[in-house]
């Protein structure tokens, strides 16, 4: 009854020079052996890690969310959290005495900015200094049922609160550890039930690197078209064979973003539209032409996201199977690729290169069959050459020169008027007065 989604992305990297040679001479070592496994948790409630803040240590689970920039952590009591980082308690701590509010799709906190020591028990060696957001009151972000105490922020400066110059978390761990500028993550929930009962599931989250022995096949790379959110370029969505054959700036409107804190797949309005009207036409057809693409090599490539990623078991408390979600929504604010797709894949933020990487997870499996496909390179000879929204950011930046330019030539004008006046004085009385050099070159 329900197909596999497929999602065209372009392929390549965004390579820059300036990258390439910050890319150089990391001196940090990871033993990424030792990170495998280092995350908890489902797509429904979040994946977390283990972090050690403040002197003496506490302990606390944070939330890995690649949508946000912040790093924030409880700091009072709440009704849905177990414990708490007290600030009190941590010799180290030192508060900036600024405010910070964040407010996510769901939920807002606010919180003091202050800096501690942080150590990750089964991350990269070494203790960090880091921006801590304290949170001191918050709504609808701690959810009933979680085991998290905080989120890891692991998007751009652009993205921080209260502004850029609060340096994000991985900013700090790359510059201060000397580690490559590349982390990758592995959600393991793929196909298993979201429900509160059941145990924790595992993943990784992989700072530093790639470790070979979480994914099979190659990583196929698309670039990060603009650093704040982590944004890529959707060229096509295909449900089974059939494209869904929208204008490709449909599937970008106003952004198309990779964020782990977002548990389902989020799709424009006309977007999500047209997948539910496809996905309703084809239960009825039943051959569909294939041989689609020429394989010709070109510019993207896809990943193929099968229901069981999408089509989520929900089981009771007493472990009997309910119903199942859909795990695709409709959005005002972009496509998100969220936690149920990133399940199906090894995903690599590989800032270094400004590239974000895909290969076949080797946790994304159910009785012994892979859950997701990443392929290519195919040609999007259908596609048009730019699908990403950006366009309206740079017809901004148009109005700002042309501004610049009217600008310019008012002064331009003026100065003109200067040199004119002056002679004209001149033939009358016969002297120079005007000092500008300029003008009295001008004038000889
Ligand atoms: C941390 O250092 C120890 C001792 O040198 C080493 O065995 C371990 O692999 C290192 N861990 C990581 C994550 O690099």
């Amino acid at each position: 009854m329900f197909l596999q989604l497929l999602v065209w992305l372009r392929f390549g990297a965004q390579c820059r020079w300036k990258r390439l040679i910050t890319c150089h001479g990391p001196t940090g070592q990871v033993n990424f052996l030792d990170l495998v496994n280092n995350l908890q948790g489902d797509s429904g409630r979040g994946y977390y890690i283990e972090m050690a803040i403040g002197t003496p240590a506490q302990t606390v689970n944070i939330l890995v969310d690649t949508g946000s920039s912040n790093f924030a952590v409880a700091a009072a009591s709440h009704p849905f959290i177990t414990h708490y980082f007290n600030t009190e308690l941590s010799s180290t701590y030192v508060s900036t005495g600024r405010t910070v509010v964040v407010r996510y799709t769901q939920g807002n906190w606010e919180g003091e900015l202050g800096i501690d020591h942080v150590s990750i028990p089964k991350g990269p060696n070494g203790t960090i200094i880091i921006n801590i957001a304290a949170i001191l009151s918050s709504e609808g972000f701690f959810l009933p049922g979680i085991n998290w105490q905080g989120i890891l922020g692991l998007a751009y400066p652009t993205l921080a609160r209260p502004d850029s110059s609060v340096e994000p978390f991985f900013n700090s761990v790359v510059k201060q550890l000397g580690i490559p500028d590349v982390f990758s993550l592995q959600m393991c929930g793929a196909g298993r039930s979201a429900t509160i009962s059941t145990e924790p599931l595992g993943g990784s989250l992989i700072m530093g690197g790639i470790e070979p022995s979480l994914y099979r096949g190659v990583v196929w790379y698309t670039p990060i078209i603009e650093e704040w959110y982590y944004q890529v370029e959707v060229l096509k969505l295909e449900v089974g064979d059939q494209n869904l054959d929208l204008d490709c700036k449909e599937y970008n409107m106003d952004k198309a973003i990779v964020d782990s804190g977002t548990t389902l797949l989020r799709l424009p309005v006309n977007v999500f539209t047209a997948v539910v009207n496809a996905i309703t036409r084809s239960s009825m057809i039943q051959d569909f032409s294939s041989g689609f693409w020429d394989g010709t090599k070109l510019p993207s490539f896809r990943i193929t996201i099968l229901p069981q990623l999408y089509i989520q078991p929900v089981t009771d408390v007493d472990g009997t199977l309910d119903c199942f979600r859909f795990g695709v929504s409709s959005s005002a604010n972009g496509l998100v690729i969220g936690a149920t797709v990133m399940e199906g894949f090894y995903v690599v933020f590989d800032r270094a290169q400004q590239r974000l990487g895909f290969a076949l997870s080797n946790c994304a499996v159910s009785g012994g069959v892979a859950l997701s496909e990443v392929a290519g390179p195919f040609s999007a000879a259908d596609v048009a050459a730019d699908c990403s929204t950006r366009m309206f950011k740079e017809s901004v930046m148009w109005v700002v020169s042309y501004a610049l330019m009217a600008i310019c030539a008012l002064v331009l004008i003026i100065l003109l008027l200067l040199l004119v006046l002056p002679y004209r004085r001149r033939r009358h009385s016969g002297e120079i007065t005007d000092e500008s050099s300029l003008v009295r070159n001008r004038i000889k």
